[in-house]
């Protein structure tokens, strides 16, 4: 899972990929110049091989081209100038050995290369502990030259050489430089994503906290400030913008309430002013459109209050609340039924959850003949009610939006022939969710809707009653 997080993390179009990818190619560069440059200017390493190798093959060219009489002269001449090389000249041809040691093989082909054409050039005997084996060549004047050396070898630049001389018969991948690209490259992305973690994680849990914003919950606290300067300043300019933007939801909601407030006397006073008008028609309508004006009122009151207020929540039980939301509505002469019976208790609002549920039958009413209650535990800790009718339902394609505020079923109706405002639903899920629970509509058959709002329910004060 872990593992699946980093790789996911490093696709090319996110940060910690895109960090990783310039660390890489700047590094890549970086060892090419390098590599193209040692090369040029043939530098320390290579210069070492090719000295041995070099200077193996100045000792066989001038034993070749010397006259055979000065050939013994020769010899001790380079006893006495290099006493580690041993070198000396035979008439038969010595018994040629295979080799299996690549270092030394490399060597004798490097030799053979310095050498006349088709110079005959191989190891007479492989190499012991103490001598780089025996090289043989035949001379073209007649005779063979066997050269060994002592010692002769400063320190060798074994990683270099091990880096450039596999030995044969290597796959590509097990090849030294393939092998420490590899190491390379891991070494690297891992060291890459372990850095890049500090700043990406904290711009990847600022993009979920704006998102969240300005739902109830968790979007609501400040962010922490963490992560390189320029994120810690992003977080604090966000956090500042959520303050302000806050503080102008409570402002605007304010403006509302007060509006709405004063509204609702001016309407008071409306209505028993109209009840003075002597033409009946006309003072009919004029108090329908009042009792309209006043639904609405209440329910934008109602809906600013789910959206901004935070009640003091207490442990109540959620079974009395619909057996009195079932009741209010039985004794105005609705078919509602609430089957229930056991204590549920929930951390909550009793008004909160009272809007919930009158909200919800009172949608069923609307739509439906007869409205069920059920209540019941599923799972440890959670409750689960649903509301049920047998009305027409609500088509798959408008579940998802029929909680926004102001959205209705039916849009091509109006609201002065009062079918409803649009914001029961939304009321309903701010209200739920702010409960810790969740709606979710369901079809029931033949037809017909489901309401099931599920709730956390507080462990251990269940009780039968
Ligand atoms: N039980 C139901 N059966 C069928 N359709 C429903 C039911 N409940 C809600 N709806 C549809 O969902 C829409 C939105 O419901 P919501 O409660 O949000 O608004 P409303 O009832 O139209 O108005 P308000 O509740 O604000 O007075 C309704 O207009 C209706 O079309
Ligand atoms: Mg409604």
């Amino acid at each position: 899972m872990k593992l699946a997080g980093m790789v996911a993390r490093l696709g090319p179009d996110r940060l910690a990929g895109q960090i990783t990818l310039l660390i890489l190619g700047a590094i890549v560069t970086f060892q090419t110049i390098v590599l193209v440059a040692f090369h040029l200017l043939d530098v320390e390493g290579r210069r070492h091989i090719v000295d041995q190798t070099d200077f193996v093959a100045s000792i066989i060219l001038a034993v070749d081209a010397a006259p055979m009489e000065e050939r013994q002269h020769l010899l001790s001449e380079f006893a006495h100038a290099v006493p580690f090389a041993n070198i000396h000249i035979e008439g038969e041809r010595p018994q040629a050995v295979a080799l299996d040691n690549w270092e030394f093989a490399n060597e004798i082909r490097a030799i053979h290369s310095d050498l006349w054409e088709k110079a005959e050039v191989f190891a007479a005997s492989a190499p012991d502990g103490r001598n780089s084996g025996v090289l043989a060549v035949g001379l073209r004047k007649g005779g063979y030259a066997l050269i060994s050396i002592y010692q002769h070898r400063k320190p060798p630049r074994s990683v270099w050489r091990w880096f450039w001389q596999p030995e044969p018969g290597t796959p590509f991948f097990l090849t030294p430089w393939a092998l420490s690209a590899i190491l390379f490259f891991l070494c690297t992305t891992i060291l890459v994503v372990w850095a890049s973690d500090g700043i990406v994680a904290p711009l990847v849990k600022l993009a979920k906290h704006a998102e969240q914003f300005p739902d109830r919950g968790e979007g609501d606290e400040l962010l922490a400030e963490r992560g390189p300067t320029e994120v810690r300043e992003l977080t604090r300019s966000i956090n500042r913008m959520q303050d302000r933007i806050r503080t102008m939801i409570a402002a605007r909601s304010q403006v509302l309430a007060a509006v709405s407030h004063d509204l609702k006397t001016i309407i008071t006073r409306l209505n028993l002013r109209t009840e003075l008008v002597s033409e009946p028609h006309l003072r009919d309508k004029m108090l329908h459109d009042i009792s309209l004006m006043d639904a609405m009122l209440r329910k934008n009151l109602e809906h600013l209050r789910a959206e901004s207020d935070r009640a003091d929540y207490s442990l109540i039980d959620i079974d009395s609340v619909l057996q009195t939301v079932a009741d209010q509505f039985v004794d105005l002469g609705y078919r509602v039924r609430y089957r229930g019976g056991d204590r549920y208790m929930i951390l909550g609002s009793l008004t909160e959850m009272q809007r919930v549920f009158n909200n919800l039958v009172e949608n069923a009413i609307h739509h439906a003949g007869a409205v069920e209650i059920e209540a019941r535990q599923t799972g440890v800790d959670r409750l689960q009610i649903d509301v049920i009718d047998n009305g027409p339902g609500i088509p798959d394609d408008q579940k998802a939006t029929i909680f926004e505020p102001f959205v209705r079923g039916e849009p091509g109706r109006t609201i002065s022939n009062h079918s409803g405002f649009g914001l029961g639903l939304s009321i309903v899920r701010s209200l739920v969710e702010h409960h810790g629970g969740a709606v979710a509509l369901l079809d029931h058959k033949p037809h017909g809707l489901i309401v099931r709002v599920v709730l956390p329910l507080q462990n251990g004060v269940v009780a039968s009653s």
